[in-house]
């Protein structure tokens, strides 16, 4: 016998339920990003990957050991996507969105990474992500943190579960200084670094900051640091920020290691951190790229954003949402020869009528007993009884399912006015 076909590892189904109620969270994000005036965009799930190397950085973790990247039967090489910020660049430049233009975009939807699967980290996940373009100043970067920060207030996550923490990168040149300062240092200590250390003194000598090795941590409390290399307009845009989200009582915590692991970034970078989330506990995540637009080829845009990892956020909410699941109105029970096609049409004539109100028709017939079990299981709050004396008087039987009400009996009419009345009280 043949065993059964497993999903991949790190890629997960959604029960019908759980999906329910993702649905509503992702309802009410989309709900803010509309206050805030933000417009919906979609690209695809496949792109070059070229795009990838370019914009995230050939030697990042996910370019080099987690993308999901293969050759067509064109000979084309193409990646899933691992994140949405290059691919809205490279949809923004192609279909001409940002020369010229202030822009507010999001988008949501699956990312891949080849990741070592583990509580909150997946194959396949989905993110909320929300790109800007145009707009240079430190107000917009206090604009994505507010937005942030209103979706928690929309999802009711009180604000102490949440840690806003802010780093500034600085510019290019500082960054290119330091990281001069920072190769010279670590070959001064050379003899103290790691394999893994020393592979990349050359190519990324700031992931070697993070290293967990305890030799090359106490190399790196010494070494030299970006604070001490930034201008005074990245200065003075990270001072900025910090005093407009004083005057607005956001709390936030500086935390200069705070690096992030895509090379596009510049300036601000931010992370909201939940601390009951283990060690995948980086629920949204973003900052300025302000050279990425012109690094892929179209007339420098200051740009920033941030993308929130949906199964993230929403293993922080489900538990207090579980009341929020949409309820089913009614199951529309359907007995004896010819009360089918009357049940059809007063299905459809309610859906007309009331769009908000929800019916289960009963397909595949069955006695009344067997017919009542379908419609409590169904969760529905009414059953609408049509058996044949009903559909011989126009009438249609309303039994409460979930309250002490006693059943009632109206006309076809008399029920579809209750219902678009909103007065059967379900
Ligand atoms: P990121 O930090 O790579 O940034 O991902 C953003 C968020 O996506 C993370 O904080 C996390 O919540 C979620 N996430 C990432 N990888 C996984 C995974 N393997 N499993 C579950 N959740 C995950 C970006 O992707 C940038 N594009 C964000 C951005 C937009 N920056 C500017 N604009």
């Amino acid at each position: 016998m043949s065993s059964n076909i497993q999903s991949i590892r790190g890629m997960h189904d959604f029960a019908p339920g759980p999906t329910e109620l993702l649905r509503v969270m992702e309802g009410k994000l989309i709900g803010v990003l509309k206050q805030y005036g933000y417009q919906e965009i979609r690209t695809p799930v496949v792109e070059k990957l070229e795009l990838f190397k370019r914009s995230i950085g050939e030697v990042t973790d996910i370019v080099e050991k987690e993308m999901y990247a293969f050759e067509d039967r064109g000979g084309d090489y193409l990646a899933l996507r691992p994140e949405g910020t290059a691919s809205t660049v490279r949809a923004g430049i192609q279909n001409g969105w940002l020369h010229n233009q202030q822009q507010r975009l999001w988008y949501m939807g699956p990312f891949f990474r080849r990741e070592r699967p583990q509580k909150g980290r997946y194959r396949q996940f989905h993110q909320l992500g929300v790109e800007t373009f145009g707009h240079a100043g430190p107000d917009m970067d206090a604009e994505l943190i507010l937005l942030s920060r209103s979706i928690w207030r929309v999802l009711g996550l009180p604000p102490e579960h949440l840690e806003l923490q802010i780093n500034t990168l600085g510019d290019p040149a500082a960054r290119a200084e330091h990281r001069s300062k920072l190769i010279e240092y670590l070959n001064d200590h050379h003899d103290r670094l790691d394999d893994d250390a020393k592979s990349r003194l050359e190519s990324n000598p700031l992931r070697i900051l993070d290293s967990k090795n305890p030799e090359v941590q106490a190399v790196v409390k010494s070494a030299p640091l970006l604070m001490d290399y930034l201008d005074e307009e990245a200065l003075q845009h990270f001072e900025a920020l910090k005093s407009q989200l004083t005057a607005l009582s956001i709390p936030f915590h500086v935390n200069p290691t705070l690096v992030r692991g895509l090379d596009y970034y510049n300036r601000t970078v931010f992370e909201w951190v939940s601390h009951s989330l283990g060690a995948q506990g980086t629920v949204c995540a973003g900052g300025r790229y302000d050279g990425l637009v012109e690094q892929l080829g179209a007339r420098a845009t200051p740009a920033a954003g941030f993308a929130i990892g949906i199964e993230r956020l929403f293993s922080l909410v489900e538990e207090h949402m579980a009341d929020q699941a949409p309820k089913l109105s009614a199951y529309l029970v359907a007995l004896g020869e010819g009360s089918s096609a009357a049940a059809f049409a007063l299905a459809e004539r309610i859906r007309e009528q009331q769009p908000t109100f929800t019916v289960q028709m009963n397909c595949g017939g069955g006695s009344i007993k067997s017919q009542m079990k379908r419609a409590d299981r169904s969760g529905a709050q009414v059953a609408l009884i049509l058996g044949e004396s009903e559909l011989e008087r126009g009438l249609v039987t309303v039994k409460f399912l979930q309250q002490d009400q006693p059943q009632q009996q109206l006309s076809l009419d008399q029920l579809v006015i209750q219902i678009t009345e909103n007065s059967l009280g379900v």
